[in-house]
């Protein structure tokens, strides 16, 4: 069953991925942290962002912990969020953190996936700007039972809504070897994914995460394992991204967002991976051309109508202070888009 949930206070933290999203869980002495302290990514960068956007309610379309909704909330005194998200205990720390905001921030759970009808079901009209943070929340990460941790044993899990029966163990036991190899290679670019689905197979049953580690560890050569962080990051990164289906909604949901956005409107997208980055590069680039293939040297013949305009071409990165001070935020990429009115104006 769905929550909808009207919400609360602005203490609380913030969730978010990174280069390796496991890294600052972990603090200097060795032991984990359970809190919530983090800082959201590219704040002000997403602040400015959307600082154009007409008045109205803005979707965080993966609100998390509520990190960057309240300090947009906090900003701008005439935006409201709709925030969603398909974690339960995400919702939990973000009802937290926004419920001094009042009915200004209404969170719903649910994937982005179903945007148009959980926007339809709430009765939101047209949005004034929309945020998608892309991944993990921190609370995912650094919960053992969650799964998602190769640092700790815990059940082969990885789902972000545990509602959904399918799991990281179908993957994982489940998996032809050869099914296992592409995706490990299309969802992380792992070199040796051959090698290690081979051996993931050879294993079978594996047990848990700290199994899977272990045999992602010996499975790869000797050399690799000492360099690019930890050697079971992309493996689970790719196993995660499958179990949550994390590139299969993401195309339709960036549509449907842009859709939906009224003429100035802003939308913003902070990705942390290339193949994440590609698909938000291709839709915003498909809704600043309307679609249009004709040769660039060529005037447009095709009738194609462009619904929205790039503010920059490129993606902005993170100030080299932030990425040092937070290794979450090294591979963040911010890309923004705004709409331009029915007949191609802003
Ligand atoms: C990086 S965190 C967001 C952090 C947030 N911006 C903040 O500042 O606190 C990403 C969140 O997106 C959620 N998420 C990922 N994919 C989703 C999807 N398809 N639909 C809804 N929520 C999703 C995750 O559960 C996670 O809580």
């Amino acid at each position: 069953m769905c929550r909808h949930l009207r919400l609360a206070s602005a203490l609380g933290s913030v969730a978010r991925e990174m280069t390796d999203p496991q890294a600052e869980s972990r603090q200097a002495d060795g032991s984990d942290s359970l809190s919530f302290q983090h800082e959201s990514v590219m704040a002000a960068e997403v602040l400015d962002a959307l600082a154009p956007c007409p008045p109205g309610p803005v979707l965080d379309a993966t609100v998390g912990g509520g990190g960057h909704a309240a300090l947009l909330l906090d900003a701008r005194p005439d935006l409201s969020v709709v925030g969603l998200d398909r974690d339960d205990d995400a919702l939990a720390a973000s009802s937290e953190r926004l419920a001094s905001f009042g009915s200004r921030a209404l969170l719903h759970r649910s994937a982005f996936g179903e945007l148009g009808p959980t926007l339809d079901g709430l009765g939101v009209g047209p949005l004034s700007g929309f945020l998608f943070d892309l991944g993990v929340s921190s609370p995912q990460i650094d919960v053992a039972d969650r799964g998602f941790s190769y640092r700790e044993a815990g059940p082969l899990d990885m789902r972000m809504d545990r509602r959904q029966p399918f799991t990281a163990d179908d993957v994982v036991n489940g998996y032809p070897e050869a099914d296992l190899a592409r995706l490990l290679s299309e969802n992380a670019d792992e070199r040796h994914a051959r090698r290690i689905a081979r051996s993931v197979v050879a294993a079978r049953p594996v047990r848990d995460t700290a199994a899977l580690a272990d045999l992602v560890r010996s499975a790869i050569p000797a050399p690799a394992r000492r360099t690019g962080g930890h050697p079971a990051k992309r493996t689970f990164q790719a196993i995660r991204i499958e179990v949550n289906d994390e590139l299969g909604q993401l195309a339709g949901a960036l549509d449907e967002a842009i859709g939906r956005l009224r003429p100035g409107g802003r939308g913003a997208v902070l990705s942390y991976h290339s193949g994440e980055d590609r698909i938000v590069k291709a839709r915003f680039d498909h809704a600043a051309t309307g679609g249009c293939a004709c040769p660039s040297r060529l005037p447009c013949a095709c009738g194609a109508v462009p619904v929205a305009t790039l503010p920059r071409r490129s993606a902005r990165t993170p100030a080299s202070g932030e990425s040092e001070r937070n290794p979450r935020a090294a591979s963040a990429r911010l890309r923004v888009l705004e709409r331009l009115d029915a007949s191609g104006s802003e």
